[in-house]
């Protein structure tokens, strides 16, 4: 049987961070309610001369180097991001000029807080269609240049990272991804979108003074939203497999929220001592949550070959999926 394994994985984030006490003298918030709110203590922000796929190529080097292959062995570079340098070029060919990765091919896909999720899905599809072949799915995110810095409804809430993953075949039967799982509801895009810089609202020097380039969020909306379809996709990823959660090893969910990722494991009966929780060095970080969290608990022994992981993300569109791996 051939499935997809992860070889390698890396991560990184811009040096500067802004805590919860720097974010009192910018908007009328504390540090009490952002930490009891969604457990948050402070996040990266980038500053000049970050991008996007710098950061994204940084994670991708340390990836490759963890894994053994070289820039010019990677075959396919997709990327979940909805932080772009540009419209165009997309991030996945800027990350293989970075790196030189010369024979690669690369592009994104869109879907906001699942970007790594879907990215993570798409390699191991191709993977699975060419074993030999080696991947790179990456989430990266500089959520600080979308972000409204004046509305503290979402200014606590984010900030940038990048994580990447090295795929490729293997025949071992008790290691790699088992299943994949991807949602999407377009009926509920307004809970959760950015208004201005498409087609629909084109960029003006109006819509840069409204700040109508940044995250909008109904909050309390998406929380529902979130914890109800994450609980349901990671227990159709569980059925899929005939597991149940004691099976599980680690559970990483997207890092949108604390309450969110408590709620979501009382939902499903995995207890906290299980899943991976970061968001109070990084807060939400969109597509570069899980990859981030992935690196952390791989590169701190956290993982064993054999332990049954399930990736759960949730995101605008509304996007959700979530993936079941042996490690
Ligand atoms: N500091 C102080 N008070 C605040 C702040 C703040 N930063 N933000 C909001 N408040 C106030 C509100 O104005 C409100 O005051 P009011 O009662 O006087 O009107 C009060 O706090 C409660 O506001 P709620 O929105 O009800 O607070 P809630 O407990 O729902 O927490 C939060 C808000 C943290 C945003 C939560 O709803 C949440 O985490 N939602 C989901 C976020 C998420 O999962 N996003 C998905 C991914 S993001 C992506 O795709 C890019």
């Amino acid at each position: 049987m051939n499935r997809s394994i992860i070889l390698g994985t890396g991560s990184a984030v811009p040096k500067k961070i802004l805590t919860n006490q720097e974010l009192e003298s910018m908007v009328d918030t504390s540090d009490e309610w952002i930490s009891s709110r969604t457990g948050i203590k402070q996040r990266h922000i980038a500053e000049d001369g970050d991008t996007t796929s710098l950061l994204a190529a940084e994670a991708t080097r340390q990836a490759l180097e963890m894994a053994g292959v070289k820039p010019e062995e990677v075959d396919m570079i997709v990327v979940g991001t909805t932080s772009p340098d540009m419209i165009m070029p997309n991030t996945g060919a800027l990350v293989q000029k970075h790196l030189g990765a010369s024979n690669a091919f690369g592009f994104d896909v869109y879907a906001a807080c699942s970007g790594f999720v879907y990215a993570l899905t798409v390699a191991d599809k191709f993977v699975k269609d060419k074993p030999e072949s080696k991947v790179v799915a990456i989430g990266a995110e500089l959520l600080s240049y979308i972000t409204d810095w004046q509305d503290r409804n979402t200014c606590v809430l984010f900030g940038d990272a990048a994580g990447a993953a090295v795929l490729s075949g293997t025949n071992d039967s008790d290691r790699g991804i088992l299943s994949t799982h991807l949602h999407s509801d377009g009926r509920l895009w307004e809970l959760l979108h950015i208004p201005g810089g498409g087609v629909v609202y084109p960029p003006s020097g109006e819509m840069a003074e409204r700040r109508d380039h940044c995250i909008r969020m109904h909050g309390n909306e998406v929380f529902k939203h979130a914890v109800r379809s994450m609980a349901d996709v990671a227990q159709e990823a569980l059925t899929a497999n005939e597991l149940g959660p004691d099976d599980v090893d680690l559970f990483i969910p997207h890092q949108a929220n604390i309450r969110i990722m408590k709620k979501v494991a009382e939902r499903l009966e995995i207890p906290l001592d299980r899943v991976y929780v970061n968001i109070e060095r990084y807060g939400n970080t969109s597509s570069a949550t899980i990859p981030v969290a992935l690196d952390e608990a791989n590169r701190s022994g956290r993982l064993k070959p054999g332990d049954l992981v399930l990736l759960d993300a949730f995101g605008g569109g509304f996007t959700w999926g979530a993936v079941m791996m042996r490690w």
